[in-house]
């Protein structure tokens, strides 16, 4: 089967780099040059465990260009993984996916079947399919919901073992293609109609951001009550009902999905005169979250004017170079506002930190570069490197060793009785 792969972002890589895994041909299309250049020269234009050598392991089977016509000519499946960004009014963006499907339709030879994987709002499969083949009698287009289940930093095992491959169809036809496509993978299928498919992926990712923000707000009130919130998730996480993952109390979700996908599936609902409380809270939370250290920092000092504050980590969450809706880029603003002197240090998202903020801070090359001479220490993500730190680095370098740390990275033991003020998300010393 050929196979053609429309958008080099995490999900696109990913899943044109798995298909081969499996035994496909798969072309990966960008409008993107020079990120094809780059993954032409085995250049991953992300950070992602494992990829770079899955990708030189497949090289037989996997190309990469950068010219629709040709990656489209002969295609028999067509995925769509491009980015559905969020609008100024918190509704989704479908631009991208409309023009490369426009694109597909003009240039495939013959029948093909166009699976959407990007994020989209219901009704959009059923919209794309009335257009489309209205329009052609010559060519039938299958148009298929796939969402995407994947995490960045384990995107390839999130792939090649998914929980379920949800798969939106309204023809056996497409039903039996897609199956085909995805029979190597051996995993379980749930299978329905497009309108709920597109609606597994909002309310999956949405039910997890109301999860953390839930667990943020339990984290919020042991602070005041002395209560101790990792072990409240412990407690309540034994219970299979409640499981125990996505209970991490900290300074909020950030990244590509869960902040658009809360705010694209409200949107909707309040455009079908349907409000949805629960996420609009779980939103509202997660807003005050991200900027929980910079509160707790006032009880220090009124201003950070002329402090020199460390920052360490700066990515949405470790294992990723991804900024997009990183706490860091709440906080870091604040800060300079303010007329604090910046120090940073992330162990991969400097370098996307520097196209934003070239020369405004201090990008440092090590923890104890960091922490030197800071007046407060906010600790934004929760890299190994951080996690396994000796803390008596905190009172050796800090010229006042005050550490607010946004993601519990240490245990209570650990930090007790050492010499510095210690603060965390819902524990108290
Ligand atoms: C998320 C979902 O987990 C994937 O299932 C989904 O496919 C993906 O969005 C998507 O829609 O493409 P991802 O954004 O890569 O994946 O990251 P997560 O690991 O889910 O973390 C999201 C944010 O939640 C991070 O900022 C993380 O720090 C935060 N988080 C996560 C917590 O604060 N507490 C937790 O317990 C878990």
């Amino acid at each position: 089967m050929k196979i053609t792969i429309t958008g080099t972002g995490y999900v696109g890589i990913v899943t044109g780099v798995c298909l081969a895994e499996i035994g496909h041909t798969v072309t990966c299309y960008d409008i993107d040059k020079t990120r094809i250049k780059k993954l032409q020269d085995r250049i991953m234009p992300i950070f992602e465990p494992g990829l770079e050598e899955m990708v030189i392991n497949n090289s037989e089977r996997l190309s990469f260009i950068s010219d629709y016509k040709e990656a489209y000519r002969d295609s028999e499946v067509v995925f769509i993984c491009v980015g559905t960004p969020e609008k100024k009014d918190g509704s989704a963006n479908l631009k991208y996916v409309y023009d490369a499907v426009q694109q597909v339709v003009e240039c495939v030879k013959s029948d093909c079947t166009i699976v959407i994987k990007s994020t989209v709002p219901v009704g959009t499969g059923d919209n794309l399919d009335r257009v489309i083949n209205q329009k052609n009698d010559t060519k039938r287009f299958e148009i298929v919901n796939n969402p995407e289940f994947l995490s960045q930093g384990t995107a390839i095992n999130d792939t090649m073992n998914a929980s379920r491959i949800v798969l939106g169809v309204n023809s056996a036809k497409a039903e039996r293609i897609l199956r085909n496509v995805y029979d190597g993978f051996r995993q379980k299928y749930v299978v329905t109609d497009r309108r709920s498919a597109e609606m597994i992926k909002y309310a999956s990712n949405d039910f997890l951001a109301l999860k953390i923000s839930y667990i943020n707000e339990i984290a919020n009130l042991c602070d005041f009550i002395g209560a101790n919130v990792e072990d409240v998730a412990l407690g309540m996480g034994y219970d299979p009902r409640i499981g125990n993952r996505f209970l991490k109390a900290g300074i909020g979700y950030g990244g590509s999905c869960f902040p658009k996908d809360t705010k694209a599936l409200h949107w909707l609902a309040n455009f079908n005169d349907c409000e949805l409380k629960t996420i609009k809270a779980a939103i509202d939370v997660n807003e005050n979250q991200k900027i929980k250290l910079i509160k707790k920092a006032r009880k220090y000092y009124d201003s950070f004017r002329g402090l020199t504050v460390a920052i360490l980590g700066l990515t949405f969450k470790p294992g990723t170079d991804d900024l997009r809706e990183a706490p860091s880029l709440q906080n870091i603003p604040i800060l300079l506002e303010d007329g604090a002197r910046v120090k940073v240090f992330d162990p991969i998202g400097m370098d996307n930190f520097k196209k934003i903020y070239p020369s405004e801070i201090e990008y440092c090359n090590c923890i104890e570069e960091t922490l030197e001479d800071a007046d407060i220490c906010f600790i934004l993500t929760e890299w190994p490197e951080i996690v396994t730190m000796d803390v008596s680095k905190f009172p050796f370098y800090m010229r006042n060793p005050i550490v607010l740390d946004g993601r519990n990275c240490f245990s209570l033991e650990a930090v007790e009785g050492k010499n510095f003020i210690y603060e965390s998300i819902g524990r108290r010393v």
